[in-house]
């Protein structure tokens, strides 16, 4: 049997998360250089091994095996016998999609195990049919940009619209450390938008308005107005109860140094940030984020090529 690999990318949020759960827009950012990869190796069973893992389609409810079958069933081909090694530089429940990520690399192996071509926006359906069944309600903002693999400006439910016509900017990622699971926080934000549905509007139409105006800052490349929407966006997410004091004190941080603006990405209550910063700013910005307690730092430049340093 030929060795293959499949892979998927890590992805942030912009700006918008959550408010897109209740169909304002939200702009997704693919990192192309974090990812999960799957493997192909000889079994005579179909089994997935993730860690120290190894599970079997006797485990019907994991997620995983649900995605399996969906896979096979969508492309009619039965369950592969082979097993598919995961192994992912994605860290998890923080904000980068890991789940959606892992997801996609398995099914992209399974269809390269069959020769089978699948539509990017078969394969989005399909991981988005997995990320419903399991997270709570998802808006698919994080399978989409997993899937295409391009920075998006998202609305649940609309046709994916891509932004490709953008200044090149540089981004700094830093983690807290600490994982939290989205569907906590989406559930939660849920309970509170259900107890008073006008005030939460109120909010998630701010939060959609920072993300159209956050849209025409790329275009033009105004990184202070952007910055500031960020940091805005940042607010209104505390009032969301989704930040934390580990993520709090990295946005102060990062302001107290420089940044033009910052703010939590992803679902939040942990996880990753993300600064927006000048140039000059970034190395002592990362020496700041580190004293403010974030465990990883990472410079990701947005632009044409997506391109990545660590
Ligand atoms: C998670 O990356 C983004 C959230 O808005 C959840 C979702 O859109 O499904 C928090």
């Amino acid at each position: 049997m030929k060795p293959l690999v499949a892979s998927a990318c890590a992805k942030i949020i912009l700006l918008g998360e959550h408010a897109v759960v209740y169909r304002q827009p939200a702009i997704a950012i693919p990192l192309s250089t974090l990812r999960a990869y799957a493997t192909r190796q000889p079994s005579d069973t179909p089994v997935i091994v993730l860690q120290e893992e190894r599970i079997t389609p006797s485990n019907a409810t994991h997620p995983l095996i649900t995605l399996l079958n969906l896979v096979c069933e969508f492309i009619q081909q039965p369950l592969p016998p082979i097993a598919i090694h995961v192994d992912s530089q994605i860290p998890i429940a923080s904000g980068l999609g890991s789940g959606a990520a892992i997801a996609t690399a398995i099914a992209r192996l399974i269809c390269a195990h069959y020769n089978v071509t699948l539509p990017q926006a078969s394969l989005n359906n399909l991981i988005y049919e997995t990320e419903k069944i399991f997270h709570s309600t998802p808006s698919g903002i994080d399978n989409t940009v997993i899937v295409y693999e391009k920075p998006i400006l998202f609305v649940k439910g609309a046709p994916v619209e891509f932004v490709d016509k953008f200044q090149p900017f540089k981004l700094l990622i830093a983690n807290t450390g600490i994982t939290a699971p989205t569907y906590e926080s989406v559930s939660d934000v849920r309970r509170l938008y259900e107890r008073s549905p006008e005030e939460y509007s109120t909010i998630f139409a701010e939060i959609g308005s920072l993300v159209t105006q956050g849209l025409a800052c790329m275009q033009r490349g105004d990184w202070q107005t952007l910055g500031a929407l960020m940091t805005r966006n940042h607010a209104l997410l505390q009032t969301l109860t989704v930040s934390c004091a580990e993520l709090d004190a990295l946005v102060e941080a990062a302001l107290a140094n420089g940044a033009w603006g910052a703010k939590l990405s992803g679902g939040g209550r942990g996880g990753n940030m993300i600064v927006l910063a000048p140039e000059a700013q970034i190395e002592s910005m990362t020496q700041a984020l580190y004293a403010a307690g974030a465990v990883h730092v990472m410079q990701v430049e947005v632009g044409e090529h997506d391109h990545h340093t660590a």
